[in-house]
């Protein structure tokens, strides 16, 4: 006996009925990223380990949640938990930074792999859809970048979202703020949990997204990065906020939004649901300017931005909000087999998939009543009859269900006789 084999924790199979809504919203992100001229990129689902982990990284993500792994003794490799590293690998790989026009504007959707605790929300193996606008560095940039992800959420018709946003400043501004938060936890630290206690050394900011800790008195009066801004990092985020208010797009300013990655820069912002369906994995999209990336890659000194859409949490929130997706395509014809006319059927079906028809036929001999309940369950158009009789005339019966009405025509006649009716059919409804 088999074991009862099931899907590995904290993934799922995505069956018809879903993955028929899934390439609705896919079509519909496809679209936007045209309309704003970004272009697709696929990058490998794993890539060297140290793509994704740089020196002194403080991340969970990059911590704990990597899913490493070493064949026969080489190097060591990691499923992608993100794809803002790998794309700009590629940027860097290919020289795209030597291209005439810049920015490089590139898109991608695909898995990414985070050992997390599974739940609402939250997998191990998710889809993201994100966008990376690199070369060139302008706050129209990074407000142009909300605008596309907000937009897709808008297009898709859901209405309960809100724009979180910060800045992280430039490398001085940080080092500065460092400086102030190791000030302020020097007494409590040590009644941190064991994470804070090593971020605390490592990188102070992260002490702010810690998950355990948010309670802590300590907690409560953190100094704010907006006092240790440079003035030009304020002037930078003033900007950003300027163009946002341009676009009408609403936003929250969150001193408090640090981003759980390390290559943050300058703006970051994060999109939430605030539907009480989206529960405690609220946020839908999220991202941030990164100014010292491509250079890390080998590439020269260039900034980008982008952001990344958990796409499972945004059919969580499409159901919450009872958008309407994709129901299943009826057909427009079905050929049934009446006696013994051999291949007929399925030869018939592939002349009218050939010409674009939606098309199945009936495979095992079945009567006329229990054909006719197929037509009406997949909700058909056209009903094709190949009988025994019309087919040693090399004929057919045609019947079109919405009128009731049959004809028999000459096998050879069959796609214009389709054409003829469903182009009609459309005039009809135009
Ligand atoms: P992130 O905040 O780690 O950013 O992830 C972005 C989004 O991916 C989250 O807001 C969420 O919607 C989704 N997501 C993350 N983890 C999971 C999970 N375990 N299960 C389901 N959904 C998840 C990034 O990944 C950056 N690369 C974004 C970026 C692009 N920054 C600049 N460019």
């Amino acid at each position: 006996m088999m074991e009862n084999y099931q899907t590995p924790r904290g993934t799922q199979d995505l069956l018809p009925e879903a993955t028929r809504k899934w390439q609705k919203v896919e079509d519909l992100i496809r679209n936007l990223c045209d309309v704003y001229g970004y272009e697709e990129i696929r990058t490998p689902v794993f890539e060297d380990t140290r793509v994704f982990k740089r020196e002194n990284d403080s991340s969970d993500m990059v911590n704990k949640e990597m899913y490493t792994f070493s064949v026969h003794g080489e190097d060591s490799l990691t499923l992608r938990p993100e794809g803002t590293a790998g794309v700009v690998r590629s940027f860097v790989q290919h020289k795209m930074y030597g291209r005439l026009e810049m920015p490089a504007k590139l898109y991608y959707m695909g898995e990414m792999f985070r050992y997390e605790r599974p739940q609402k929300g939250r997998y191990r193996q998710f889809n993201q859809f994100g966008i990376e606008n690199i070369g060139m560095k302008s706050p129209l940039i990074d407000a142009e970048v909300i605008a596309l992800g907000y937009s897709i959420v808008k297009a898709l018709g859901l209405s309960q979202v809100k724009v979180l946003i910060n800045t992280l400043g430039d490398d001085e501004s940080r080092a500065a703020y460092r400086g102030a938060l190791r000030e302020h936890f020097k007494d409590s630290v040590s009644e941190l949990c064991a994470d804070c206690q090593r971020r605390y050394e490592q990188n102070p900011l992260r002490l702010l997204d810690c998950k355990v800790d948010n309670e802590h008195p300590s907690m409560q009066n953190v100094p704010s990065l907006q006092q240790y801004l440079t003035p030009e990092s304020k002037a930078y985020f003033d900007q950003v906020l300027a163009a946002l208010d341009a676009l009408e797009i609403p936003y929250e300013i969150d001193d408090k939004l640090v981003r759980g990655l390390d290559y943050y820069t300058h703006t970051v912002f994060e999109v939430v649901s605030t539907h009480p369906e989206s529960g405690s994995q609220a946020t839908v999209f999220a991202g941030g300017r990164y100014d010292g990336l491509v250079e890390y890659f080998g590439g020269p000194e260039m900034s980008g931005v982008g952001f990344a859409m958990g796409l499972e949490r945004l059919m969580i929130l499409a159901e919450a909000e009872q958008v309407e997706l994709g129901e299943e395509d009826s057909l427009d014809v079905y050929v049934m087999a009446l006696g013994n006319v051999g291949t007929l059927p399925l030869a018939l079906a592939t002349e009218c998939r050939a010409a674009g028809y939606h098309t199945e036929f009936n495979i095992q001999p079945r009567s006329l009543k229990a054909q006719f309940k197929s037509v009406d369950r997949r909700k058909a158009r056209v009903a094709v009859i190949a009988g025994e009789s019309e087919a040693a005339n090399h004929q057919v019966n045609v019947k079109f269900i919405e009128q009731q009405r049959q004809i028999t025509i000459d096998q050879d006649e069959l796609v214009a006789t389709l054409d003829a009716y469903f182009q009609a059919e459309g005039e009809e409804e135009a």
